[in-house]
């Protein structure tokens, strides 16, 4: 049984993403934290709260970060996830899931402590939270099981990234952030985009969710359709990228990816700021800028027909 806080800035494949984990058996969500990022913090904690309400009735919703660590808060992205975040679906909480009376990075810090050595942080949006929680407790890079990231680039296929020819959207968001994220000594996976581009959901995939996967498979459905047109407009995609889920699907079948170890840094500032570079083990130079920190689990690989599977499996009930 995987204990995960979801850490996440819904964003249409954010709730892809949490359904998905409400849906196996084997994770137990023990909250669902907000971040800014795809919308402003009203909107993703909203958002979260309309998720939680509806697909995992009970979990605690705890509002985060409003801007980064170092800079201001970047303008929604209500191209690509709606208006609203969620596809312009329209869908609003209906306030039966109090927030937790916490701020995200306390309520991570007092988590972990109740669970030492067992929680996984499961992080799609900015790290902002995630930076705030070591910042209050550095310990706690000791008591975590694992941190499973959505983020960065690393330049298989030529891809570096989605908001700049250099940068991912949840490394621009914050990279001040997700470079000390990066630098704890705590067990740290990364699915990048160059990765997370290689799984499509495909309009028939989709449709046959709605048709096979009751109400969540609706949802999925529907919250999609947006955010599709936006794929079909941008990249002639007949589909979507599967990014959020990506990192779940890490964590619960992680020999569907091949990984490369090895330190990350992330460029804070100039035309590159939020680029992702690691140093792979072994590498023969010496770079004093990556020697001493802890590697990192980088994602280079996926087996996207059995990732598609998990999830199809999952929202079907057959787990
Ligand atoms: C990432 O950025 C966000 O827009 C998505 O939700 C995903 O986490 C992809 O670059
Ligand atoms: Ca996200």
């Amino acid at each position: 049984m995987h204990k995960v806080i979801y850490d996440t800035d819904p964003g249409v494949d954010d709730a892809m993403a949490l359904v998905f984990q409400a849906l196996h058996p084997d994770i137990a969500l023990l909250g669902v934290t907000s971040v800014f990022g795809n919308s402003t913090i009203e909107t993703t904690t909203r958002n979260a709260r309309y998720l939680v309400e509806r697909f995992a009735p009970g979990v605690p919703v705890a509002q985060g970060a409003a801007a980064p660590l170092r800079r201001s808060a970047p303008a929604p992205i209500d191209w690509i996830h709606g208006r609203d975040g969620l596809g312009n679906t329209g869908l609003l909480p209906t306030g039966q899931s109090g927030l937790d009376t916490r701020p995200a990075h306390r309520f991570i810090v007092d988590t972990v402590r109740a669970h030492p050595g067992e929680v996984t942080l499961l992080a799609v949006g900015p790290l902002t939270n995630l930076a705030l929680a070591l910042d209050e407790d550095p310990e706690i890079a000791r008591l975590v099981k694992q941190v499973v990231v959505m983020g960065g680039a690393f330049g298989t296929g030529g891809v570096n990234g989605n908001v700049s020819p250099a940068a991912e959207a949840n490394m621009a968001g914050d990279p001040d952030a997700a470079d000390i994220v990066f630098g704890a000594a705590w067990p740290v996976a990364i699915v990048g985009l160059d990765v997370t581009e290689n799984t499509v959901m495909t309009t028939d995939y989709l449709a046959k969710l709605r048709d096979e996967a009751g109400e969540a498979g609706q949802f999925v459905w529907d919250v999609s359709r947006d955010y599709e047109a936006f794929h079909h407009s941008s990249v002639g995609l007949g589909g979507i990228f599967v990014h959020d889920s990506s990192a779940v699907a890490y964590l619960l079948a992680p020999q569907l990816y091949t990984t490369r170890s090895g330190p990350v840094r992330v460029l804070t500032d100039g035309i590159a700021a939020g680029h992702t570079l690691q140093k792979p083990d072994g590498f023969a130079a010496p770079a004093p800028e990556w020697d001493g920190r802890p590697s990192c689990e980088v994602c280079v690989r996926v087996d996207s027909a059995q990732m598609l599977a998990l999830y199809a499996r999952t929202l079907v009930g057959k787990a």
